[in-house]
């Protein structure tokens, strides 16, 4: 006889990027069958699971406060008569740190890798075992998606889907290469079934996620691989998926072919996160970026020349090791040159194991805030400055969910911009057309302009 499983409650927190957000995500997928339900508070929760990112020292490190902090809610609810919460420890500082996790934090009940994330119900029956059965850490990306359920639980109108994993490009700040392990491509089959599927439920924008997504190279359904182009002019034909995007990509690795799809597939959003980090050559030589300033100038050229409105978004780093003043000056100078929509900027940190942690000429922490400080002013001016010059558009918005204030929906513009507007609640999970009328601090304002799209 099978029994439906005893409810139980799961709260996952997630750190990093949207690929953890994703992992996050078919771990709920993967635990559901065993009876457990989300929840908002960890305090009632049956296991807690902490997605954790390795990117930089102060996200490793948040890990461990957090998990202090539930090591004492676990007794405080023991203590209180309830039942036993396990701890697990899932994503990059998992890999990386792996069973040194269960040594500085023995409360830990088990820890996850991202690509073992299937082998999370044999850990679970595992817990009160050896520490090493507690531990899984494989590098088996394909395994790891052939194992997952094929039944998504969907989370609004907009979802993530991860096409590719891992990285060989090596930049000498970077983790990922060693967390995520060698890139690999899903096959364009199964891709194509899952957005297929969250269609059918009611899914209208995917974004495509990989470390390095235009590196996409996966097996097609007839002979020969497919690039991302290619993949997302397929998807641009499912019924109902009106917005694709795709996220994080190489300067590199910027084919040909994407950049015209930017110009002729209608669905793919006119949006693209392309980071640069630096506008020093001598820097981006020693980061390993392969490519240089100008280079990534001409990439721009040739991207606006097929979009002209596509609105451009990148990550930087300042203060990596050896940066001048000349260098980062560099940087400014690129920045006014590219005029970003958005765009994230991080002071260097310092990862155990990565070349330039080794590098000599590290940057004092005081002269890192100070350039990051005049970056960042720079990027919010040119936010702005964007969002300034999309006022009077009127554009087709994505409503994701209820405004803060009754009667207002929220969505997002063709430019991931974020966009209020008055509204009825029945739009939500559709596209309308939206006057944009005001820019505030952190979204734009809008009038609608006929109902339904
Ligand atoms: N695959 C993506 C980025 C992954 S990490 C790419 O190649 O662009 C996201 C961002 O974190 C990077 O773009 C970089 O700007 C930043 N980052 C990575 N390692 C870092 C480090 N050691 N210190 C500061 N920022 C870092
Ligand atoms: Fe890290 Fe560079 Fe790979 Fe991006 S391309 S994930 S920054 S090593
Ligand atoms: Fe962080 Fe891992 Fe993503 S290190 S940025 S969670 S790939």
């Amino acid at each position: 006889m099978t029994g439906t499983p005893s409810p139980k409650r799961l709260h996952i927190k997630t750190f990093g990027c949207q690929m953890n957000v994703y992992d996050s995500e078919r771990m709920a997928d993967v635990l559901a069958p065993l009876g457990y339900v989300a929840s908002e508070r960890p305090e009632d929760a049956d296991l807690v699971i902490l997605n954790t990112c390795h990117i930089r020292e102060k996200a490793a490190e948040k890990v461990y406060s957090d998990l202090g902090r539930l090591k004492e809610m676990r007794a405080e609810r023991e203590a209180a008569g309830g039942g036993r919460m396990a701890i697990a420890v899932a994503g990059c500082v998992a890999q990386a740190e792996g069973a040194e996790i269960l040594h500085r934090q023995p409360a830990v009940d088990l820890v996850v890798g991202p690509q073992a994330y299937q082998q999370l119900p044999d850990l679970i029956a595992r817990i009160g075992g050896a520490k090493g059965e507690r531990i899984a850490s494989d590098f088996a990306a394909e395994a790891k998606f052939d194992a997952l359920p094929k039944a998504r639980a969907i989370h609004g109108p907009t979802a993530f889907l991860t096409v590719q994993e891992g990285c060989d490009k090596f930049c000498t700040f970077c983790v990922v290469p060693y967390t995520r392990g060698a890139e690999y491509s899903r096959p364009v089959a199964k891709i194509v079934e899952e957005a297929e599927r969250l269609a059918d439920q009611g899914v209208r924008e995917v974004t495509l996620l990989g470390q390095n997504v235009n590196a996409y190279e996966g097996e097609g359904p007839d002979v020969g691989v497919w690039s991302l182009a290619r993949l997302i002019r397929r998807l641009a034909k499912i019924e109902g998926l009106d917005r694709i995007r795709y996220t994080t990509s190489h300067p590199r690795d910027m084919g040909d072919d994407l950049i015209a799809a930017h110009g002729e597939v209608a669905a793919l959003m006119p949006y693209l996160h392309l980071p640069v980090q630096s506008g020093s050559d001598r820097v981006l030589k020693a980061m390993n970026r392969a490519h240089t300033a100008q280079s990534y100038l001409d990439l721009i050229a040739r991207i606006r020349a097929a979009r002209p409105d596509i609105a451009i978004s990148g990550d930087f780093i300042v203060g990596f090791p050896g940066e001048t003043e000349a260098d980062f000056e560099a940087t400014l100078d690129l920045v006014r040159q590219v005029r970003h929509a958005s765009a994230f900027s991080f002071k260097y940190s310092r990862r155990p194991g990565t070349p330039a942690a080794g590098m000599a000429d590290q940057v004092d922490e005081e002269v890192k805030s100070e350039r990051l400080a005049r970056l960042q002013a720079l990027l919010v001016e040119q936010q702005q400055a964007f969002n300034a010059s999309t006022l009077g558009r009127t554009v087709p918005i994505l409503f994701e969910r209820a405004g803060r204030e009754p009667g207002q929906i929220v969505g997002r513009s063709p430019y991931l911009q974020g966009v209020w507007c008055e509204g009825p609640s029945r739009l939500i999970g559709q596209i309308a057309e939206v006057e944009l009328t005001m820019v505030g601090t952190n979204a734009l304002a809008g009038r609608l302009v006929e109902a339904l799209a």
